[in-house]
């Protein structure tokens, strides 16, 4: 609510949310010690409900959830925010198989290590299962409505177009609510706990940029989430360290390294698909924007140069302000794409190279 009220205030008028909403939101956020800005926890993991209520399922399955709601009214978002809860509801068997390596492994004498490399082996199905799953995004949700029309609704209270700060009104009544409205950026599948908690799982490698951006997103995060993830990141790599010391025993085509390399590589197919969504979705349409607007300034120089009686017939006016609009839109997206490929190549790479050889 508080999303969509910030992101109805007229562009003229300064976003000052009421008291009605932001004391018994911050009241909320303090007690589960979320941030109190929409996160991917929020319009993923709690905002679902059951197709056929009377369905027996213990645990919720793919087929039988629904988004509940969205910002944007479009089914495009809905079925955005269903490719996320699909992949946790699937990666979780990916988590228990990790877990249960983890436990083989820890539990020390007599490890079964062909049990370890068949939960190894069902890990690596699961992830490529994750990617099929992350892919159907291009049958449900067209990159254009994304761009155009979700992405703007989810722009966080650091991002406003216009530069204006959000306000919240009777914050003061809130105990710690000036630390917790420092949690202010944008939500993002990065904040999925799923992708870090099987990367922590499997040793993937953390280098400063990975470990600034996983820090950065960790808060965002349910807090049991965040702990389970940190307690994971901070114990050394079990499965890795296991696996790196019978590659030096008995060699690399062990079949528990084998497993394992598997696992990582398949992590690492995930990413690339990742990149393939990240291209159709940011960089295309940032880069189309780009040009339209590009084509927006030109067209708009002839209307200044027309208006001052340089030159022949007017364009219409109307035009060239949606296109200026939309040049400064597109300016900060398309200077961070960059910077955004060169990370997420980097998180791909560094995934890769965690392989036991
Ligand atoms: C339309 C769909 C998607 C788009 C446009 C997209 C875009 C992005 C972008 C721009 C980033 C860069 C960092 C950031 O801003 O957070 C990112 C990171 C990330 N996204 Fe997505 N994403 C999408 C779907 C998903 C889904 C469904 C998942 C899985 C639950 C996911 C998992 C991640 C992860 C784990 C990262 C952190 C980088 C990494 O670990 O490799 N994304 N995504």
């Amino acid at each position: 609510m508080v999303q969509f009220y910030a992101h109805t205030t007229p562009p003229t008028e300064p976003i000052t949310l009421p008291r009605s909403l932001t004391v018994p939101l911050l009241d909320v956020s303090r007690e589960l010690n979320h941030a109190p800005f929409i996160t991917y926890s929020d319009h993923d993991l709690h905002n679902w409900s059951l197709k056929d209520p009377n369905g027996q399922d213990a645990v919720p399955m793919s087929d039988n959830i629904q988004s509940q709601l969205t910002l944007s009214g479009t089914s495009d978002e809905a079925g955005m925010y269903l490719v996320g809860l699909r992949m946790e509801l699937r990666g979780a068997e990916a988590l228990k198989l990790l877990g249960l390596s983890t436990k083989e492994i820890e539990a020390g004498n007599n490890i079964d290590v062909d049990r370890i490399t068949t939960y190894l082996t069902q890990t690596t199905k699961v992830i490529g299962e994750l990617k099929g799953i992350l892919m159907t995004t291009k049958e449900l949700v067209r990159p254009e409505i994304f761009f155009n029309c979700i992405r703007p609704w989810l722009v966080g209270a650091d991002a406003d177009k216009w530069g204006r700060k959000w306000v919240w009104e009777g914050k003061e009544e809130v105990e710690n609510s000036k630390q917790m409205l420092t949690k202010v950026s944008s939500p993002t599948a990065g904040q999925s706990p799923l992708i870090p908690t099987l990367d922590a799982y499997l040793g993937i490698e953390e280098d400063d940029s990975k470990r600034s951006f996983l820090d950065r997103v960790r808060v965002y995060m349910d807090h049991q989430h965040e702990e389970y993830l940190q307690s994971l990141r901070l114990t050394k790599k079990i499965i890795k360290s296991f696996v790196q010391s019978i590659a030096k025993e008995r060699g690399t085509n062990t079949p528990v390294v084998v497993a394992y390399n598997a696992a990582v590589q398949a992590m690492k197919s995930l990413r690339d698909a990742h990149l393939v969504i990240v291209t159709l979705y940011i960089i295309i349409p940032s880069r189309k924007m780009a040009k339209t607007s590009e084509m927006g300034a030109k067209l708009s120089s002839v209307d200044t140069s027309l208006a001052s009686g340089k030159t022949g017939d007017s364009l219409p006016e109307e035009g060239s302000a949606v296109n200026n609009e939309r040049a400064e839109e597109a300016a900060p997206i398309v200077d961070q794409v960059p910077e955004l490929v060169k990370i997420l190549k980097g998180f791909r790479d560094q995934t890769g190279q965690t392989c036991v050889e």
